[in-house]
């Protein structure tokens, strides 16, 4: 069986996980990785017992990588898919697609013009609490509305690059997995409202805290309502969604990224009565290797890309979208034209 080569840029917590993915699967073989940390790419390197090339513009140039997976911070992952798609290498990269639409597009094209596989790694898209809304939902109408509540723990206190806007884009780029969730459950959106405030804004786009809100409307039908606050001092990452439908009502209340349990409480609400729901036993490490999994069967067996690249950017879409529209105090239309489906 052919094996699928392959190199890896970034040596922090998912370019070890993917590369540990990879060692598991018979399908792949690590040949090299690239960090612009020497040291923590050394040690990457060791762990797999594979080459360190300095400077990823070389790694993927060369002719024994069939593929990328670009796990670096996210202002430098579209330069990086770009240039190793043009090498002609398929390309695993880790979320946000890009920090631009107009990057993101050209991505797409440059994969599909070229037949390469272009994978983002939403892995989120394959845990438990987002399998059993996703599949809740289809069988409950019409959407009518969602509203969801985010906190993220500042994991410190200190300066992170997650909350830096150069550096990292906006808040819902970074909390994209929320975003991507919403498209994955309910189809794209057609416009979006925002507003956003930063605590202690530095010009070097460093920031101590946000609070942003994002109100989207989705093209299918339906209204979305995301509060996200970043950078205050709270014990984990907690979620709250209400979602209402034509025929009952769901509630999501749970612990959403780097969950080991993915525990959670999901209730469902309809004229029958009011009923726990179980999820599928799919933590985020458990979903992150599937995705790494996947993509192989995508770059090896020509599996459809999943989940699909065009809701990733759409994803990158809406997060723009939602600050560009606090900056500017309106609404923006996403240029979807309205196709009404009947569920
Ligand atoms: N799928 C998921 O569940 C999940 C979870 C977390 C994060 N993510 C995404 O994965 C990406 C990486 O996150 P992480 O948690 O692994 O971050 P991290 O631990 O900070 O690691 C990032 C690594 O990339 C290196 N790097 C940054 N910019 C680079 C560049 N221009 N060229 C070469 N190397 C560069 C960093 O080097 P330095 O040491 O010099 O900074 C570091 O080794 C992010 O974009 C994030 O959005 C996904």
């Amino acid at each position: 069986m052919k094996r699928v080569r392959a190199a890896i840029v970034g040596s922090g917590g998912m370019g070890h996980a993917r590369a540990a993915h990879l060692s598991l699967d018979d399908r792949a073989q690590i040949v090299c990785v690239s960090s612009r940390n020497p040291v923590t790419g050394r040690a990457l390197a060791e762990r797999f017992g594979v080459e360190c090339v300095e400077g990823w513009e070389h790694l993927v140039q060369r002719d024994d990588v069939d593929a990328v997976c670009v796990a670096t911070h996210n202002d430098s992952h579209a330069p990086i898919a770009r240039a190793a798609l043009e090498a002609g290498k398929h390309v695993l990269v880790e979320y946000p697609l890009a920090l631009d639409v107009a990057d993101a597009d050209q991505l797409i094209d440059l994969a599909s013009r070229s037949g390469l596989v272009l994978h983002v790694g939403h892995d989120q898209a394959l845990v438990g609490w987002h399998l059993a809304i996703k599949q809740e939902a289809a069988a409950l109408g019409r959407l009518l509305a969602v509203n969801s509540v985010l906190a993220t723990p500042t994991r410190g206190g200190g300066r992170s690059v997650w909350r830096n806007v150069k550096l990292s884009g906006p808040p819902f780029i970074v909390g994209i997995a929320y975003v991507f969730h919403l498209l994955d459950a309910f189809g794209p959106m057609e416009w979006v409202d925002g507003t956003s405030t930063y605590e202690g804004l530095e010009d070097s786009g460093y920031y101590r805290s946000s609070v942003s809100t994002l109100t989207a409307s989705f093209v299918n039908g339906g209204v979305a309502q995301l509060l996200y606050i970043r950078g205050f001092t709270v014990p984990r990452d907690e979620q709250e969604q209400a979602m209402m439908f034509s025929d009952g009502f769901l509630s999501y209340r749970g612990y959403v990224s780097g969950s080991p349990t993915n525990e959670g409480h999901l209730t469902r609400v309809t004229r029958a009565g009011v009923q726990r729901l179980d999820f599928p036993a799919v933590t985020l490490a458990v979903a992150s290797r599937q995705n790494t999994e996947h993509f192989l069967s995508e770059v090896l067996d020509g599996v459809p890309v999943v989940p699909p690249t065009r809701t990733s950017r759409d994803a990158v879409a809406v997060a723009f979208a939602a600050e560009q529209a606090a900056q500017e105090r309106g609404r923006v239309y996403l240029g979807r034209t309205p196709e009404r489906q009947v569920r």
